[in-house]
C-alpha cells in the first residue's frame, strides 16, 4: 500500500520535472502538458484503492487461515449413532468405576464411585492439581471416561446428544469468560431468548444487580476484551446469574475465588445458595463457606476418593481432610484453632 501510493506521487513529480522543461523550451504545449497532468491524477485514486485491496484479499488470506484451523480440528467427543434425547428427571448423577487420563499411561482419575442424589449438593475437596476440575468435566463430556461410566438420570451420558446433554448441566467455571458485548447479554448467553425483566431478575438473585448497576451504562455496559474488566467476584456472579437463567437441572460449580473480603465472600455464598436450591449439585470448594452449603463432602487425592462423610466427622477420621482443613486450602479467615488444635467456627457472615 505505501508503494502503490507512492507511485502517483513519484510520477507527479516526474511529469512536472520533464513536462515542465519541455513546455519552458517549447517542445510541448501548454495543453498536452496539462492533458498529460490530469490523465495521471485520475489514476491516483484507483491505483490507491488498489493497494488498499491487495492489502486487505493479504489479511483476509492469513485470519481465514486460522479460522478454518479451528473449524477442521476434529472432535474429541462425538455423539453416538443412536444417541437419544436425555430423558426428563429430577438430576440424579451416578459415576461408576470411573478412571480417566489425558494422556495414556498416566491416569488423573481412578476408580470414582460417587452417586449424587436428585437434589443433593456435594463438595468435592483436595488438594491442587488432584483431578477435581477433570472430574467435573466428564459429565457434560467435555472429555470421554476411558473405563467406567457415568449416568444422568439413569442414561449413560454418552448415549445422550450432546445438546440435551449439555442444556441440562449448568457450569460456574474456574474462571469466567465474558465475551466482548454487554453485560445482559453475557448474562443470557445460555437462554438468548430471555427478557430484559427476566435477565435483571436473575441478576438480582445472583447478588449481581448492584454492582451492575453502578457500571457506567448499567447492563448495557460493555465488558470482556474490549470492553471494561470485572473482578474474579464479579465475573463468578454473572455466571452465577448465567446458571440461573440458563435453569439446569445439574450445576457445576468451581468456586476458584480463595480470596475475597468478607462482604463479597457473604454475597458470593447467598448467590451460590439461591442457584443451588432444588438442584444437584457439584461444588468444588476451598472454604469452609462453601463446604458448609454442602450435604457431604468428598474428599479427592491423586485422583482417587479417600473420604466421604460430613463436615465433623471427616475432621475426626479422614488425615487428608485434617491436613487440608490446616493447611490453608480451606480459608482461614473463617477458622481459627484453639489451644489444643480444634477448630472454632466464628459465626456464619451470611
Ligand atoms: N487439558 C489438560 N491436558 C493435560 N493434562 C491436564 C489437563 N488439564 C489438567 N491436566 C492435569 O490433570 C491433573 C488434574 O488437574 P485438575 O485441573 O483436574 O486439578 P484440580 O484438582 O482442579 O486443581 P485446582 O485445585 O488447582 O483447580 C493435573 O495434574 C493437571 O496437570
Ligand atoms: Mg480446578
Amino acid at each position: 500500500m505505501p508503494a502503490l501510493s507512492a507511485l502517483p506521487s513519484l510520477a507527479i513529480a516526474g511529469v512536472l520535472l520533464v513536462g515542465g522543461y519541455q513546455v519552458v523550451h517549447g517542445t510541448l504545449t501548454l495543453g498536452e502538458f496539462f492533458a498529460v497532468n490530469a490523465y495521471l491524477l485520475l489514476l491516483v485514486f484507483p491505483l490507491r484503492s488498489m493497494g488498499m485491496w491487495v492489502g486487505q484479499y493479504q489479511r483476509a488470506m492469513a485470519s481465514g487461515e486460522r479460522v478454518f484451523e479451528v473449524l477442521d480440528e476434529d472432535r474429541d467427543v462425538v455423539e453416538r449413532p443412536g444417541a437419544r434425547p436425555l430423558p426428563d428427571g429430577p438430576g440424579a448423577l451416578t459415576f461408576h468405576d470411573v478412571s480417566f487420563g489425558y494422556e495414556a499411561g498416566r491416569e488423573v482419575l481412578s476408580d470414582i464411585e460417587l452417586e449424587i442424589a436428585a437434589g443433593q449438593t456435594v463438595a468435592l475437596i483436595g488438594p491442587t492439581g488432584c483431578g477435581k476440575t477433570t472430574l467435573t468435566a466428564l459429565i457434560p463430556r467435555f472429555y470421554d471416561v476411558e473405563r467406567g461410566s457415568i449416568t444422568l438420570d439413569g442414561l449413560d451420558v454418552r448415549d445422550a446428544t450432546l445438546d440435551s446433554l449439555r442444556s441440562a448441566i449448568g457450569i460456574v467455571g474456574q474462571d469466567t469468560f465474558l465475551f466482548s458485548t454487554t453485560v445482559a447479554e453475557n448474562i443470557a448467553y445460555g437462554s438468548p431468548e430471555a427478557t430484559p425483566e427476566q435477565i435483571a431478575m436473575a441478576a438480582v438473585r445472583a447478588q449481581a444487580h448492584d454492582f451492575i448497576m453502578d457500571l457506567p451504562d448499567g447492563y448495557d455496559t460493555r465488558v470482556g476484551e474490549r470492553g471494561l474488566s470485572l473482578s474474579g467476584g464479579q465475573r463468578q456472579r454473572i455466571a452465577i446469574a448465567r446458571a440461573l437463567l440458563m435453569d439446569p437441572r445439574v450445576l457445576i460449580l468451581d468456586d476458584a475465588t480463595a480470596s475475597v473480603d468478607a462482604n463479597t465472600e457473604a454475597r458470593i455464598k447467598l448467590a451460590l445458595r439461591e442457584v443451588m436450591r432444588g438442584r444437584t449439585t457439584l461444588i468444588i470448594a476451598h472454604r469452609l463457606s462453601t463446604i458448609s452449603l454442602a450435604d457431604h463432602v468428598v474428599v479427592l487425592d491423586h485422583g482417587r476418593i479417600v473420604a466421604r462423610g460430613e463436615h465433623a466427622g471427616l475432621l475426626e477420621e479422614s488425615p487428608v481432610y485434617q491436613e487440608i482443613y490446616r493447611h490453608g486450602l480451606v480459608e482461614r479467615t473463617f477458622v481459627q484453632l484453639d489451644p489444643d488444635g480444634a477448630p472454632i467456627e466464628k459465626e456464619d457472615v451470611a
